[in-house]
């Protein structure tokens, strides 16, 4: 059988960075294709230079054994090749039907026929089993329905090649299974599908091959089956890591942070607190309500009662430029929208926060401003030939980094963090655990909500979980496992049995 797709010694240089170097592999039908590799490494390239977005330097890629000559986003998709991108291009304002059929509508004539085409939407849509009407406007519905119904669209354009560029990071468990459901479907259709993303235990539940890249190189391609978890780790991260989640556990000091019977819309009755020199845990199903309290906690959003302390003192509602003050930093969950500046380099981005907690009349000293910036950015191993460097045409995961950086320059001793390691490979992900071991060492306090259960069984000292806006439970690192922390994300919470999940 002849090759769906390849990709042949294909190199791609940005200024200062060899994105890809000489780089070779391919698809066959009905495959999943997984590509891992670390932050930078030139995954989201390879896959752009399949959907014509950027031109290879040198190499071709063929299809059907063809080689394909000139790529544009339009010749890839006449081609039947459809990209997944974690940030989804719909038109949230347009309905289902009129998303699929965007930029191709089905016309009679010269008119466009939306009754042949809510037909067909509609058959796209049983045809992956998804349950959605072509009527429902698409702001309307889950994240993970609305990447469906870019796969519907994808579908409707006969597409033989998919794309998925880290499409579970904002999906909960159950939608994850769904979307491994459709794939398995699409598998069965003959579809060739690369599959990219840095949670590794679900590329060997979804992937029939895989590639692990390191700076712009391939290191290895094999079937699955071949491979373990180790092997794949020692491959991306380029050396073995034995203990992923180093603890040590300084004494305890004051209560750094405190919420004290917090009320809103979305959470009621939370208590909780976090000691100098502690991790707390934030666990709970997505949509619990963890990244509500803890918006609210720093003053993004409002609360209706309730007390929010730092060391012992009362905060206003609404005001977190005063919690930043107070030394207070807020890692928030959508850090493409609420972290970074994207036209700013990685060095003003980095200093930003800083800068406001400095007095106005300091001078800002340049010299020691760059030291201070290129040494978290070796820290946090942001991979970029210069601190200059604008944002924007950093990979997904080294910005991640970046908004990380930002909020450790400013010498904070109080840490909210909202999954601090979506996106972000694993060798980063032990030294992210490290510095933040490093940091309650020097008697900070941090508040970390992660949906990776043993990210938070790794690093807490203490565990709160959440279900259905209320604390269900809190749980010491001693008690602590999948069973006590699953059991409390599930439990009804007394008084709010019978309400439904928001
Ligand atoms: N348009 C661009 N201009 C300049 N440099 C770029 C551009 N696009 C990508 N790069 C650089 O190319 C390298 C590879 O980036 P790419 O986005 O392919 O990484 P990735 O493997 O997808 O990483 P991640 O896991 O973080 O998403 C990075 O160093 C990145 O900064
Ligand atoms: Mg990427």
């Amino acid at each position: 059988m002849g090759k769906l797709l390849e990709f042949r010694n294909i190199s791609k240089t940005f200024p200062g960075v060899k994105a890809l170097d000489d780089v070779s592999l391919d698809l066959n039908p009905g495959e999943v294709h997984v590509v891992v590799g670390e932050n930078g490494a030139g995954k989201s390239t390879m896959m752009k230079i399949i959907s014509g977005v950027y031109a290879p330097d040198r190499g071709e890629l063929l299809l059907d054994d063809i080689p394909l000559g000139r790529n544009t986003p339009k010749i890839a998709e006449q081609h039947g090749i459809a990209m997944i991108y974690q940030e989804l291009s719909i038109v949230p304002e347009l309905s289902v039907m009129e998303n699929i059929f965007l930029g191709h509508e089905i016309r009679r004539g010269i008119l466009i026929d939306r009754k042949a085409m809510d037909k067909r939407a509609e058959e796209l849509l049983a045809s992956i089993g998804v349950k959605v009407s072509p009527g429902t406007l698409v702001k309307n519905l889950s994240i993970a329905n609305q990447q469906m119904i870019e796969i519907a669209k994808a579908l409707s354009k006969n597409a033989r090649v998919i794309v998925f560029d880290e499409p579970t990071s904002s999906l909960t468990d159950a939608e994850i299974k769904e979307l491994f459901r459709i794939i398995t479907a699409l598998r069965g259709k003959g579809v060739g599908m690369f599959y990219i993303s840095h949670r590794l235990e679900e590329i060997f539940e979804i992937g029939d091959r895989i590639t692990i890249m390191r700076d712009g190189r391939k290191i290895a391609t094999a079937p699955i089956a071949e491979m373990d978890m180790g092997k794949v780790v020692e491959g991306i991260a380029g050396r073995r890591i034995e203990n992923v989640f180093q603890r040590h556990f300084p004494a305890k000091g004051e209560i750094l942070l405190e919420l004290k019977d917090l009320c809103g819309e979305r959470f009621q009755h939370v208590n909780l607190n976090v000691r100098a020199g502690e991790i707390i845990g934030l666990a709970g199903l997505v949509g619990s309500g963890r990244s509500e309290v803890v918006r609210a906690a720093f003053g993004i959003d409002p609360y209706s009662a309730g007390e929010v302390l730092v060391r012992g003192k009362k905060m206003p509602r609404n005001n977190p430029q005063r919690l930043a003050h107070e030394g207070v930093a807020f890692l928030p969950e959508d850090r493409k929208r609420e972290g970074l500046a994207l036209s700013l380099s990685i060095r003003e981005n980095a200093v930003i926060s800083a800068l406001r907690r400095l007095n106005p009349l300091t001078i800002v000293d340049g010299r020691r401003e760059r030291a201070t910036v290129r040494d978290f950015v070796r820290k946090l191993g942001i991979s970029s030939p210069t601190i200059e460097k604008l944002v924007h045409f950093l990979s997904g995961g080294t910005q991640q980094k970046v908004v990380l950086a930002k909020w450790l320059i400013t010498e904070a001793s109080i840490f909210i963090f909202d999954e601090p390691t979506r996106g972000i490979d694993v060798g980063s992900k032990s030294s992210i655990y490290s510095l933040m071991d490093e940091l309650v060492g020097l008697g900070a306090g941090i508040v970390m909500i992660s949906s990776e259960l043993p990210e938070v069984l790794g690093m807490s000292d203490r565990i709160y979980v959440m279900a259905q806006g209320r604390i269900a439970g809190e749980i010491d690192r001693e008690e602590a496992d999948h069973v006590s922390v699953i059991q409390l994300a599930f439990s009804q919470t007394s008084a709010s049995q019978g309400r439904s999940l928001q």
